[in-house]
């Protein structure tokens, strides 16, 4: 089976979970390419996993559409800097990638599991979103996620067993750099004031979503027999505020909470929430790390790595 993206926060896990479960994983990425300090794996260490370095976007994929399972999850994350040059970068790693890698997997027609984010939704209401709620993408990221959809919902029309998994907010050990979690464990270990993005009282809400439980849901959607085309919200059911996350790792460090107020990202949700009846009922899946608990995993991590680092 292949995992894409598996040098990066998500695929680093789940190639790692699949190749636990006895999976032969070929572990692609261009870790090259990334974004400085991407935390992934080395791959190669990790019984069971081979790793193939090919950029998605522009090698040929022949050998990868010859898998028995593929699970896609590299990309080009994050609404921030998909602005201004980020867009044609979000264009080429999401959706050209995505097409060719989908191109490529028509004739044997392997199982494919393709991420895509609740970015889509834009920012929920009164209740949470469900899969069939209609898109509101606001930012080039965004966009890009949904004509990944597109593009996987027509593959999947087209004969191809196809799946869309969208994740809300996932955090933990391996968190990118760029993501709040990490942002505000790293500041607060080095005593500084916590860079939030146009929210200085943190009053926004997101379904945070442990890796474990992403993991979970991901390995349970590739071996589960689904419709193709389906697609299920990956995400804690209870929203929390940005706020309560600060005074969690602000609490867990002992230091004080000291937000600096940054400027706001065009097309950041306010709020994010996931309706989770249809992976409940399809996968038998819900999200069971609480917040408290998840930060302490995501907080050990961090430190460890500064002990690695000294
Ligand atoms: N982390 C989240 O909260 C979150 C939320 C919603 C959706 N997602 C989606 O889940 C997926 C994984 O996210 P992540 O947080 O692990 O990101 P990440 O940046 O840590 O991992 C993505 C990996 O994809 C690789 N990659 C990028 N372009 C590539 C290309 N052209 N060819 C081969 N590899 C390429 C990168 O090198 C990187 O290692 C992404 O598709 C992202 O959009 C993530």
């Amino acid at each position: 089976m292949v995992v894409t993206g598996a040098a990066g926060f998500i695929g680093s896990h789940v190639a790692e979970a699949m190749a636990g479960a006895g999976h032969e994983v070929l572990a692609v990425d261009v870790p090259t390419r990334s974004r400085a300090g991407t935390p992934g794996i080395t791959p190669g260490i990790t019984p069971g996993i081979t790793p193939v370095e090919a950029d998605l976007a522009t090698d040929d994929l022949t050998k990868l559409g010859e898998a028995d399972l593929v699970i896609h999850l590299a990309g080009r994350p994050g609404i921030r800097s998909s602005w201004g040059p980020g867009r044609a970068l979000a264009e080429r790693d999401n959706v050209i990638a995505t097409r060719r890698l989908l191109e490529a997997c028509a004739e044997r027609r392997p199982k494919v599991v393709v991420a895509s984010s609740s970015s889509v939704y834009g920012s929920a209401g009164s209740r949470p979103h469900r899969e069939d709620d209609p898109l509101a993408p606001a930012s080039p990221y965004a966009l890009s996620k949904a004509e990944v959809e597109r593009l996987t919902v027509r593959a999947a029309c087209d004969g191809l067993p196809a799946i869309l998994l969208r994740y809300f907010s996932v955090y933990g050990p391996r968190q990118r750099p760029d993501m709040a979690f990490h942002r505000f464990i790293e500041a607060s270990l080095d005593g500084r004031p916590l860079p939030v993005f146009g929210d200085g009282d943190g009053r926004r809400s997101r379904s945070f979503t442990h890796v474990r439980d992403a993991v979970a849901a991901t390995v349970t959607a590739a071996v589960t027999d689904l419709a193709p085309g389906t697609v299920i919200n990956i995400g804690h059911p209870e929203p929390a505020r940005l706020r309560t996350a600060i005074e969690l790792i602000s609490g867990a460090l002992g230091v004080p909470a000291r937000i600096h107020a940054e400027d706001p990202v065009a097309g950041d949700a306010e709020r994010t929430w996931a309706d989770t009846e249809r992976a409940e009922r399809l996968l038998g899946w819900t999200a069971t790390t609480g917040l408290a608990e998840g930060l302490a995993d995501q907080i050990a991590w961090h430190q460890e790595l500064r002990v690695g680092a000294a």
